[in-house]
């Protein structure tokens, strides 16, 4: 009896180290963190910070890779290839899932948030908590929000009024509502990846965009675009997603310290984003390149109304549930 005792024990002991022997074979785990923005803007400083403090607190337990600029995946493939497990963290915009949930179609319509304060809101409060565990049905989860910003409307002529971007192409997110929203400009959207915007715009593609100042500021493109409305009419924001069975297969104690420094991330990069966004905002007037147009109340009543119409298109595939949630975070409440 003790002789079989000690035997198996002694097994226990050698599969034990043998268990403890090959992960350290073979080695840490490796997160291959893959984005389609510039080093320097909110996104890619959080991904830079996120791969700072995974090295300095869990050092030969976790590595991390990142790619900026689409130099692994771009928008064609990254989703894909985070589903396949051949990266492990994204940060697609929130236009970017809309194959695998309309709900967060919501961030996309015209003119719902009044700024990034109303975003946090929303996306701090339940139905937006939700909304992160969306995707798992498509292998997508949900980890965080990141800002980036509000967005601008760019083009080769001064828009003013809705009625100047008529006839006017644009570059677009693969987003059916940002589609809408300017086809009710009678304005021809297009979508594009992230990676061709500078070339689409430079070369006369599409003649005008919309993106937040640290997007239009990194990828140049105000130098190939004399003029940008401050409408801040639709939200940039990101959601940090990785796939279900790579996160939840890390060993419990170590994705509670990453899962930590997420927290910790999501906080910098959330409190930074606004500032950065108007830092650019302020280079992009001093290159002399574009000129920067205010709108008057009149004018931005104008652009509302013009845009407002997708809101009742896409209520239904949104959920009448997740828009009622998300019209209640604006301080001055509308209808
Ligand atoms: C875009 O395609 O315009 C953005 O989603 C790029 C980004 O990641 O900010």
């Amino acid at each position: 009896m003790f002789k079989s005792i000690v035997v198996m024990a002694a097994c226990a002991l050698t599969l034990a180290s043998a268990g403890a022997h090959s992960a350290q074979e073979q080695g840490p785990i490796l997160i291959k963190f893959a984005h389609v923005v510039a080093d320097s803007t909110p996104k890619g400083q959080g991904a830079l910070l996120f791969k700072q403090l995974v090295e300095e607190r869990l050092a030969g337990k976790v590595k991390v890779e990142v790619y900026p600029n689409s130099s692994l995946y771009g928008d064609a493939d990254e989703l894909e290839a985070l589903r396949n497990n051949e990266v492990q963290l994204l940060a697609p915009s929130l236009a970017k899932f809309e194959k695998y949930t309309k709900q967060l179609q919501v961030f996309d319509l015209p003119f719902l948030f009044d700024d990034l304060e109303a975003v946090n809101r929303f996306q701090k409060r339940a139905k937006g908590r939700q909304l992160l565990r969306s995707m798992e049905d498509h292998n997508i989860v949900g980890l965080a929000y990141w800002h980036n910003g509000m967005k601008q409307l760019s083009a080769t002529k001064a828009l003013q009024m809705p009625t100047d971007a008529a006839g006017l192409r644009f570059r677009i997110q693969p987003s059916g509502v940002l589609e809408a929203q300017f086809n009710q400009l009678g304005a021809v959207p297009q979508k594009l990846p992230f990676a061709e915007v500078f070339t689409a715009l430079q070369s006369g593609q599409v003649q005008g965009a919309e993106n937040p100042w640290s997007n239009i500021y990194s990828q140049k493109l105000h130098s190939v675009q004399p003029y940008i409305t401050e409408t801040n009419h639709g939200v940039l924001d990101y959601m940090l997603v990785s796939n279900p069975r790579f996160w939840y297969g890390i060993p419990h104690q170590v994705r509670m310290q990453l899962e930590g420094i997420i927290d910790e991330v999501t906080y910098a990069v959330n409190r930074q984003a606004e500032a950065a966004n108007q830092q650019d905002r302020q280079r992009i007037e001093a290159s002399g390149s574009s000129q920067v147009i205010a709108l008057t109340a009149e004018q931005r009543e104008a652009w509302r109304s013009a845009m407002r119409p997708v809101w009742q298109q896409f209520e239904p595939a949104i959920g009448a549930d997740v828009m009622k949630a998300a019209q209640t975070v604006n301080r001055k409440q509308r209808n």
